[in-house]
């Protein structure tokens, strides 16, 4: 039973970041990697599986909230917040747990900046 589990949540990791890396935002994910090329670029890949509710530069699917146009310094310590379980959250406690500090920095500076480069 339990492999079947694990065999089950593999799969279902697999179709969600095929759903993400086949979204419309693909084309504007390879542009915005483009045109932020100053940025450190690990910020910019560990930002990709961010990619599928908050879009590529922050602006989010639905009823997912968007970040476009926040400064690093916002993201950032949203993103502590979350991590720390000091902001309620329904899936980025989760989310933020799996990065270290220095992560999160990177992200940070990644989507911080990517909606300047943008306009
Ligand atoms: C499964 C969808 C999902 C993914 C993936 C996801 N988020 Fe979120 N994000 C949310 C939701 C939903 C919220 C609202 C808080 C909550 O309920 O968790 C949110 C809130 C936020 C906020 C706060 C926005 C504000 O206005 O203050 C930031 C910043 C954020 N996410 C950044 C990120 C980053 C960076 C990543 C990638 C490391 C990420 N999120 C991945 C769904 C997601």
């Amino acid at each position: 039973m339990s492999s079947y589990l694990n065999i089950s949540l593999s799969a279902l990791l697999m179709a969600s970041a095929s759903i993400a890396f086949s979204a419309p935002g693909l084309a504007a994910s390879k542009a915005s990697i483009r045109q932020n090329a100053d940025v450190d670029p690990r910020g910019q890949v560990l930002s990709l599986s961010c990619a599928g509710c908050h879009g590529t530069d922050g602006k989010s699917a639905g009823i997912i909230p968007s970040f476009y146009g926040k400064s690093p310094e916002y993201i950032e310590s949203a993103l502590r917040d979350f991590k720390a379980g000091e902001r309620a959250s329904t899936v980025m406690m989760r989310h933020a747990k799996g990065y270290t500090d220095d992560e999160i920095h990177l992200i940070a500076q990644y989507f911080g900046t990517v909606w300047g480069k943008n306009k």
